[in-house]
């Protein structure tokens, strides 16, 4: 199986996706994704700006949905709920519907959305990750793999266009589960760099996150809590797919 880590979405750029794709963005966007569905929120969706997310939820009614995300870490004013995977507990979500915007993370799943469009959108499989169902996603793959799937590209979300440690780890964690799980991998470079950084950091992932840009800025925000809550693997066993604009467990 073909596996390609790319640290930012800006890479995807000329690239033709296979299939599946899995989105990474461990502080904290697909951390939260995860959390929310785990806990019972009907639906994600992913827009890119404040005054989208306002619009839709305006649309298709304030009441029925819960708007989220972060703007330099922080909850956006009039939003309902922030960025913080803590927040979306069983009781603020189960059976809502999210609006979510945040500084990276959304924007990774719209510029994957963006490079298929139409059929391949409907036909793909666009998961997110974190290290929070790190196991799940492994085995959600490595099990498509036997099934003769034509390979997976894993797309970091990254920082403001650059390369995110944090999310390059979870990328590389996810390599070395596939690689333990099954057949021998044809890997990019992104995926070699990916795996080596993972050997170095899974022992120690919190200290590893609070060495991150992201991580600090958290940290420096008031936010250090996160860090903890995401470096949890394995606490999930949901994996959330994206399919025609939206994240669910269907
Ligand atoms: C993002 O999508 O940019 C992040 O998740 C940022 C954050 O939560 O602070």
């Amino acid at each position: 199986m073909k596996v390609e880590v790319f640290f930012t979405p800006g890479e995807l750029a000329g690239q033709e996706l296979p299939e599946r794709v899995v989105v990474i963005d461990v502080l904290r966007a697909t951390s939260t994704m995860v959390e929310a569905l785990a806990n019972g929120a009907r639906s994600i969706l992913p827009v890119a700006t404040v005054d989208e997310a306002a619009r839709i939820a305006q649309n298709i009614g304030r009441d029925t949905v819960l708007l989220c995300g972060e703007r330099k870490a922080l909850p956006i004013d009039g939003f309902d709920l922030g960025n913080s995977p803590a927040e979306f507990t069983a009781e603020r979500v189960r059976g809502k519907s999210l609006v979510m915007t945040t500084t990276n993370g959304t924007r990774a799943f719209l510029a994957v959305a963006e490079r298929r469009g139409g059929d391949g959108e409907r036909r793909s499989k666009v998961l997110a990750s974190s290290f929070l169902n790190l196991g799940a996603v492994v085995a959600e793959l490595a099990t498509a793999g036997a099934g003769g799937a034509n390979g997976v590209t894993l797309v970091c979300a990254g920082r403001e266009g650059r390369f995110a440690l944090e999310d390059a780890v979870c990328a590389g964690a996810v390599v070395r589960g596939l690689e333990e799980s099954g057949p021998a991998l044809e890997l990019n470079d992104g995926a070699i760099a990916a795996r080596g950084l993972a050997r170095r950091h899974m022992a120690d992932l919190h200290r590893m996150l609070e060495l991150t840009t992201a991580g600090r800025h958290l940290g420096d925000a008031g936010l250090g809590d996160n860090l903890s809550f995401c470096a949890q693997v394995g606490r999930s066993d949901v994996v959330p797919r994206f399919r025609e604009r939206k994240l669910t467990l269907e």
